[in-house]
């Protein structure tokens, strides 16, 4: 192979490796980076949500979510500081496995989405065009940030 043979297998290397990183960076991009800014639940959701969570939830945390006794704050810094930097993956698990304190792992995939848009709206993150997924890849691309 001549020098100019090799020159054209280089800039061949070089465009394939350009193209992989390329494809490697959308593929990056299109699975994570939404935050609970961006409008990750819709209004539906969150008002089933509520009533969902007048009758199952608000005994122990409190009907505005401020917490009560051992049952901790569902809304303000307190909730957020605790949950900032994880997904809706880790909220979505704990809230689906765990609670209501008095019967978990009662309410569905749905009610679980439903009763975290209305946690969600309370404290402030505004609703969009999209419902709150129930699959762990789409709530594990969505990361808990502060309104
Ligand atoms: C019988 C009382 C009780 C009921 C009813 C209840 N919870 Fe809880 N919940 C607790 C207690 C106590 C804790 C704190 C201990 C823990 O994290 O497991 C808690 C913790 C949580 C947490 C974790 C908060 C954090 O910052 O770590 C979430 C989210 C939550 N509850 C959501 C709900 C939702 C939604 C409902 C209604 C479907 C509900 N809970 C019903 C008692 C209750």
């Amino acid at each position: 192979m001549g020098f100019k043979g090799f020159g054209v297998i280089a800039i061949g290397i070089l465009a394939s490796a350009s193209l992989i990183s390329r494809f490697v960076a959308q593929e990056v991009l299109a699975q994570a980076v939404s935050s609970t800014r961006d409008g990750v639940y819709t209004a539906d959701q969150a008002k089933l949500g509520k009533v969902l969570y007048q009758k199952q939830c608000a005994t122990c945390h409190g009907a505005a979510l401020q917490g009560k006794g051992k049952s901790i704050p569902l809304v303000g810094n307190v909730f957020l500081n605790k949950w900032v930097d994880q997904t809706m993956a880790d909220l979505f698990m704990k809230t689906n496995t765990t609670m209501p304190a008095s019967a978990p792992g009662t309410m569905t995939p749905d009610e679980t989405s439903q009763v975290l848009a209305y946690i969600l709206s309370v404290n402030k993150f505004q609703a969009g065009q999209k419902p709150l997924p129930t699959d762990p890849d789409g709530l594990g691309a969505i990361q808990i940030a502060k309104p």
